[in-house]
């Protein structure tokens, strides 16, 4: 018997947070304690909510400011070079540990259902398997392809605004107060529903999907606790367990769809790809499908609110959404920051780094840097570099799914303000509780202003 079949899968997933979110919480604690503000930004729901002052300050420091664990760059030029740069490969929780803590993890052993940070998602891998991954799904969203699907995602858009207005009319009970949650009933349902006919996924299991994904979406963090640690691998196994099924149906009884295609591909001689290679390539592209654009959506519709001058001037201009699109993942992106690991000793404008050492490039803060735009804090829906933001990273890893995020997020943010111009906020937003992703779990929306009686 070997050490790692020696130990239970629930032992195995305690020594696994400990050894990475329990020492890491610990990490944190003791780096708010010793004053460092981006330690604080990962445990305040407050500094969370606006994180940009933050980012402003650390902008003083050029190329690097110290971080939590590793020093992190809001600057756009560092960040993009060090995102392009051949001297950086990706990184994953378990390569940034201690060595006692690497010892634990050998214990409990690989884990069985592996999350979007963790090999072999494409994410967490570099050449040459990142490009093996790669290459079985990208020919389905290129611009073109993307382009031959707009068509269908507002037909999409328009079933899911006729439901959202006839929840809202239900709800209201003759009220005349049409009062809805835009993430419940539009803003989640809209990626899921495209993602899942691109890929043949049963429409049907759209609830099921966003249930499991958000309990999973957690895994990109750092520092969970056990009981979110546990929670995110249980839905993690759930997602696993329904792709492997699914992906076996489809050897069996092909569709004409992206999945089987690639089902095809598997081979366990080593030649080709492992079953486990394709589940987790399936499960990234349905996951990263769904978990980002929603926030765009949520994302876009609170800062029109937040801008009355700029939802005019869209209303009067609609050939500026694309921008405005683009304005919005400069300003508010749905994806905060990511991390590399430099693979050699190499040098970042000018400042040394050691093979091992990490940078956390902080997207968020690189969209603001006024080297690069003019007047950063401002939203400006005509803005004309606004496409210049790093909301989808930049090198080998920039985001798969950016033409289909941009055609949803446009198409469904100008169906929504075009069905109801006078859409406003009916209560505070709730935030989702992750800290990578950056988006709402509850927006509160009224869809006519509501009837008030007088005397
Ligand atoms: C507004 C929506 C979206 C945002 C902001 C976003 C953002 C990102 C970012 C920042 C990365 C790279 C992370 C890194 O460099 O470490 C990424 C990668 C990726 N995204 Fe997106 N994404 C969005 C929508 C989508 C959609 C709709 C898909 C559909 C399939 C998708 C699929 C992927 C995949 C597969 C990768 C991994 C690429 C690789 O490692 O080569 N994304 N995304």
């Amino acid at each position: 018997m070997t050490l790692t079949s020696s130990v239970s899968s629930s032992v195995g997933t305690t020594l696994r947070w400990g050894a990475t979110h329990g020492l890491m919480r610990a990490a944190i604690r003791r780096q708010v304690r010793a004053g460092n503000p981006d330690a604080r930004l990962l445990l305040d729901p407050v500094m969370q909510a606006d994180p940009f002052p933050h980012y402003e300050m650390l902008r003083a420091s050029h190329p690097f400011a110290p971080g939590a664990f590793a020093r992190l760059t809001v600057h756009h030029d560092v960040a993009t070079a060090v995102l392009r740069s051949d001297d950086f490969g990706v990184t994953h929780p378990t390569e940034v540990v201690p060595a006692p803590a690497k010892a634990a993890l050998a214990l409990a052993g690989p884990p069985r259902n592996p999350g979007p940070i963790e090999p072999p998602s494409m994410l967490a891998v570099d050449a040459p398997d990142h490009l093996r991954y790669r290459k079985l799904v990208s020919r389905a969203f290129t611009a073109k392809r993307v382009a031959a699907l707009r068509e269908r995602t507002s037909a999409v858009a328009q079933e899911l605004l006729d439901d959202m207005d006839r929840a809202a009319h239900d709800g209201a009970h003759g009220r005349g107060d049409l009062t809805v949650d835009l993430v419940e009933r539009y803003a989640s349902l809209l990626p899921v529903t495209v993602i899942s006919e691109m890929l043949g996924v049963p429409t049907s299991m759209r609830d099921q999907f966003l249930a499991w994904g958000d309990g999973a979406a957690t895994s990109l963090d750092m520092g969970l606790t056990r009981r979110a640690h546990a929670s995110m691998e249980r839905n993690l196994a759930a997602l696993n367990d329904w792709m492997r099924e699914h992906l076996r149906r489809l050897r069996r009884e092909p569709g004409d769809d992206l999945l089987s295609n690639i089902v095809g591909q598997v081979d366990d001689d080593g030649a080709g790809l492992s079953e486990q290679e394709l589940v987790s390539t399936a499960l990234l592209v349905l996951a990263a499908g769904f978990e980002t654009t929603v926030n765009l959506i949520g994302n876009g519709t609170s800062q029109l609110f937040a801008h009355p001058e700029q939802r005019e001037r869209l209303a009067a201009e609609p050939d500026l959404w694309p921008t405005a699109v683009d304005e919005i993942l400069r300003f508010d992106p749905p994806v905060e920051r990511t991390a590399r690991r430099a693979k050699v000793d190499t040098e970042i404008a000018g400042k040394p780094l050691a093979a091992g050492d990490l940078v956390v490039t902080v997207l968020a803060g690189a969209n603001r840097d006024p080297q690069v735009f003019t007047d950063p804090a401002t939203f400006d829906v005509g803005r004309a570099n606004a496409k210049e933001h790093l909301a989808f990273s930049s090198g080998p890893h920039f985001c798969l799914g950016a033409s289909l995020a941009r055609m949803e997020g446009e198409v469904a943010l100008r169906a929504l303000f075009e069905r109801h111009p006078r859409l406003a906020p009916a209560g505070p937003p709730r935030r989702r509780p992750t800290r990578i992703l950056r988006g709402y779990a509850e927006l509160p929306v009224r869809l006519e202003p509501a009837v008030t009686t007088v005397g």
